[in-house]
């Protein structure tokens, strides 16, 4: 049984709620309106009764049921591949990544925001060659301190698992799968609950997520009713960019839509890194967003058939508000010229 399709699908312009996206890159900033789906309530309205949506794309699973958390807002910061190394004057293809973090951390703290927590989506550090010890996050540590929240990471492909458990501090959360060195795991904020995958493999580009692991993740997301959150490394679909397509890819990630498709009520956006580079597309009703780069920007055009930099490579990170039934994402750049010209 399938539900006549929605205003999205069929063209029209979407009305209420909407989705904010603010990318400041480059300079610039430019709004950007998609459609938020599974929630056409009166925004700022807390609903009289837990919200229920029917699922249509999975008939045998009766309804999916959005708790009346829906209305708690959450905020926090996004950030990704900072990659610092085991010295400050390290060099990571020119840039100076201890610095440039630095310098991030501090835009952060000028924001006056005290977010909910921070995730950070892998590739925390390791050099060229794709080495990091405890050395690298004993390092770097200090510098993530001087946020006051929650911090959670993931294993970017230039990690080491082992020494980031052992030297860097997560926020509560509990593991909802492991298997050798594979983990995955969640955390609940303001009735939110966020998932932390693991799609990177040691010293390659591409990703991929095990079976067994898309299978807990979608048993653990089917016993949710809040409103969902989902981090990786890699972008789970096509970018369209012939580098970026034949090199950093989640391998499987069409298995993990499936997955997010049938929640598409529940899941309110998907965040990545691994690209160095804000990008955002939706498909099916499931937004994915990705940080800027935290020490240089790639280049994610249709032309790109080998790695590029843009011009004017800068540090970033994302602040991700959602209030009202409504997801803001704010893809900050801080100017270089803040920067000194030795990072
Ligand atoms: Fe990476």
């Amino acid at each position: 049984m399938h539900s006549p399709r929605g205003p999205e699908q069929r063209g029209e312009p979407c009305k209420a709620p909407t989705l904010q996206l603010f990318h400041a890159a480059l300079g610039a900033v430019r709004p950007c309106l998609l459609p938020l789906r599974g929630a056409g309530r009166t925004p700022g309205r807390a609903p009289d009764h837990p919200l229920r949506i029917a699922n249509s794309l999975t008939p045998s699973r009766g309804t999916v049921t959005i708790a009346a958390n829906m209305d708690q807002p959450l905020i926090f910061f996004h950030i990704s591949d900072t990659h610092v190394g085991s010295t400050k004057d390290y060099a990571h293809r020119g840039y100076r990544p201890y610095g440039r973090t630095e310098l991030l951390i501090q835009d952060m703290r000028r924001l006056g925001i005290k977010p909910d927590f921070v995730m950070h989506t892998g590739d925390v550090c390791g050099d060229k060659d794709h080495h990091a010890t405890t050395a690298h996050y004993e390092l770097v540590r200090p510098i993530f301190s001087a946020i006051d929240a929650p911090w959670y990471y993931l294993v970017g492909n230039h990690d080491c698992a082992e020494s980031m458990e052992a030297t860097l501090n997560y926020g509560p959360h509990e593991v909802f799968f492991s298997s050798g060195r594979e983990k995955a795991y969640k955390f609940s904020s303001r009735s939110h609950d966020c998932f932390a995958l693991l799609s990177s493999i040691p010293t390659k580009r591409e990703g991929i997520i095990s079976k067994g692991q898309l299978a807990a993740f979608e048993e653990s997301l089917s016993r949710s009713s809040s409103p969902a959150w989902v981090f990786l490394h890699h972008p789970p679909l096509s970018m369209g960019s012939p580098w970026m397509d034949g090199n950093m890819l989640l391998a499987n990630g069409m298995e993990l839509h499936q997955i997010l498709r049938k929640r598409r009520e529940q899941v309110q956006g998907v965040f990545f890194g691994h690209i160095h580079q804000p990008w955002q597309f939706c498909r099916e009703g499931i937004n994915y967003f990705s940080s800027p780069g935290a020490i240089f920007q790639f280049s994610t055009l249709p032309s790109d058939t080998s790695s590029n930099l843009e011009p004017q490579s800068a540090v970033g990170y994302s602040v991700v508000h959602y209030r009202q039934g409504q997801v803001q994402v704010n893809a900050r750049t801080v100017p270089l010229s803040q920067a000194s010209p030795a990072l």
